[in-house]
């Protein structure tokens, strides 16, 4: 059994689970979908065609979010769960360009699957499933699959440098899922089910936001900087 076979996201129920109720568990979610947006319009959309590669993909949110803005993208979307591949299909079945490609990072990282390059890479909650030494490889991966001035945006949960810090962050998180299950009135203690699922889930190998900055940076990575961070949630990236 691979890696990936081995992690929660394997499983159908759990992956169902976390497409219905995301909205809820991260906090600000369309906010950090409207940066990336931002983040595209700035950087990359001058009208010349560009090729992007979306990691992790799940249902292929952020893909959907850059096709609002430039229907003329070539994407490859990656992910180990064919049940969220299926999801991302039926999602953007509308567009053209698009790849749908099974795989691990454990794949990725090891074999060289996407045969071309790109000019965006981005990802969303799916790096922090890497240990530091896999991320750094992926860091390495990535850069070496951008052109040159492509960039890569990292959305993720990071771990905080300190216990504090933490549990400040972590109040934080509850207070946005308090307000979260009022507006969409849903009963139940929420929060500590979440809390534990994250905290407690061995496939989550959070890191903290600076050895990541540093890793991009030992990568060769320019312009590093984290464009928005709100408790554990963060959004980072650079340009080569
Ligand atoms: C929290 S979901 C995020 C999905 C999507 N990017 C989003 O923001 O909604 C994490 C995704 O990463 C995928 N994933 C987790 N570990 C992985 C691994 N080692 N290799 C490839 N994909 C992985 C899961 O199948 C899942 O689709």
């Amino acid at each position: 059994m691979t890696e990936f076979d081995a992690s929660r996201w394997a499983n159908a129920e759990f992956a169902r689970e976390y497409r219905d109720n995301a909205e809820v568990y991260i906090i600000e979610r369309r906010r950090l979908l409207a940066i990336l947006q931002s983040f595209y319009i700035n950087f990359l959309n001058d009208g010349r065609h560009k090729a992007m590669l979306d990691l992790g993909c799940g249902d292929g949110i952020l893909t959907h979010e850059i096709l609002k803005i430039d229907k003329s993208i070539s994407v490859i979307l990656v992910d180990g769960s064919e049940d969220m591949l299926t999801n991302a299909r039926e999602r953007l079945n509308a567009f053209k360009n698009l790849h749908y490609i099974r795989a691990s990072f454990q794949d990725i990282l090891e074999n060289e699957l996407l045969g071309r390059n790109f000019d965006f890479v981005v990802s969303s909650f799916a790096i922090h499933h890497l240990t530091m030494d896999e991320k750094q490889s992926l860091f390495n991966k990535i850069y070496a699959y951008l052109n040159p001035a492509g960039f890569f945006v990292n959305i993720d949960v990071v771990l905080s440098p300190t216990d504090a810090l933490e549990q400040w962050y972590l109040s934080l998180w509850r207070e946005w899922i308090e307000e979260k299950k009022l507006s969409l009135h849903i009963q139940g203690n929420y929060y500590d089910a979440i809390a534990r699922r994250y905290k407690d889930n061995t496939d989550n190998k959070p890191d903290t936001l600076n050895d990541q900055l540093n890793a991009l940076k030992s990568v060769g990575f320019k312009n590093i900087d984290c464009f928005y961070k709100y408790g554990i949630f963060a959004m980072y990236g650079g340009k080569k």
